[in-house]
């Protein structure tokens, strides 16, 4: 039996017309080491995508490139046909190649067969929702957006997609993004550890846009800090818990996908995300990398130039 929906921290967002939970799910995690090929347990793989659902999580990330096409496939076997709630995320930008490595593909020729190929491994007839992935796993790099935007843009009027978003971005890309297009996220790498994007949060919760920080919780290398350690501790909390509360608290567009291959991290997560951390908390977590004091005074600064 299907365990009744938990109540998710976090409450909801609005990415463009659907309403996600903004505690989601990260799928990335599900393939096998270095995200190729597939998972140990199949089994298990199954078992988290469908706990998910059951929670109440109704936004997923996922990519063609994981496996590659392995996670996506995962997806379809636990998943389809989809709820009408469940929002898809994938994105489109990068394929793998035969040493595990990320090359770009970018051309329009190429991000309309990676739509194609998500479609299909999905089995959809549109995609909810399509990050343009610019950057890498270490994050954004410079170079024009727009043709490759545009190329999407193009498969959204034709009914392909639902909704644009961008990955691996400047801020100026998300600029030049949005004049081809709506944005309804940005989707970039950023922890407790790890916050270039201060400011950029603070901008895109201005104009309505979700930011979805990818790897939360360190990615492959799991966030470690004396800071972070006392916190939890205090708390009676895990680490995980509190890297997960505290990036709910840093900004109501700021849309949780956690990744983990395994149920019980799953549902801790969950519960631990639930955390409420104090004034006190914030500023010794903020001292892990100086980012909100630095975010606060770019921001004042800015204002008064402007
Ligand atoms: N746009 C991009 O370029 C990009 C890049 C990277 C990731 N992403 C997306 O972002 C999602 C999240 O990022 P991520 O998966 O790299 O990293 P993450 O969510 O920061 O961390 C995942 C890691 O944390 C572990 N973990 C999770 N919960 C745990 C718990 N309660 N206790 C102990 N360990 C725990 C997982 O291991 P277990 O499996 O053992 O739980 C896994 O190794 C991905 O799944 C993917 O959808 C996007």
């Amino acid at each position: 039996m299907t365990p009744a929906p938990t109540a998710l921290p976090g409450g909801t967002w609005n990415l463009g017309d659907h309403t996600v939970t903004r505690f989601g799910y990260g799928a990335m995690q599900l393939a096998g080491p270095s995200v190729i090929g597939p998972p140990a347990d199949h089994d298990a793989a199954i078992a988290v995508l469908r706990n998910a659902v059951a929670q109440g999580i109704t936004h997923i990330d996922t990519s063609e490139a994981y496996g590659p096409r392995i996670t996506n496939e995962l997806i379809r076997e636990a998943l389809h046909p989809y709820p009408a709630s469940l929002l898809i995320a994938t994105k489109v930008g990068a394929t793998r190649d035969t040493e595990g490595g990320w090359p770009t593909a970018r051309r329009p020729d190429d991000l309309r067969q990676q739509v194609h190929e998500n479609l299909e491994s999905l089995g959809v007839k549109s995609l909810d929702l399509v990050n343009m992935r610019m950057g890498d796993a270490t994050g954004p790099s410079p170079g024009s957006i727009t043709e490759a935007f545009e190329t999407l843009a193009e498969l959204q009027e034709q009914g392909v997609i639902r909704h644009l978003g961008v990955s691996n971005v400047t801020a100026e890309q998300v600029a030049d993004a949005r004049e081809v297009a709506p944005v309804v996220c940005v989707q970039n790498m950023y922890n407790l550890a790890h916050r270039h994007d201060d400011l950029l949060i603070d901008d895109l919760a201005a104009d309505g846009i979700a930011y979805v920080p990818f790897s939360p919780l360190g990615g492959f290398a799991p966030l470690q800090a004396a800071a972070l350690s006392a916190v939890a501790t205090r708390l009676n909390a895990t680490p995980m818990a509190v890297a997960l509360a505290w990036l709910l608290q840093r900004s109501a567009n700021i849309l949780l996908i956690p990744g983990t291959s395994k149920v019980t991290h799953l549902r801790e997560n969950i519960t631990g995300a639930s955390l409420t951390l104090s004034a006190q908390d914030v500023a010794e977590l903020d001292r892990i990398s100086g980012g909100m004091s630095r975010s606060s005074s770019a921001v004042l600064r800015r204002r008064s130039t402007s």
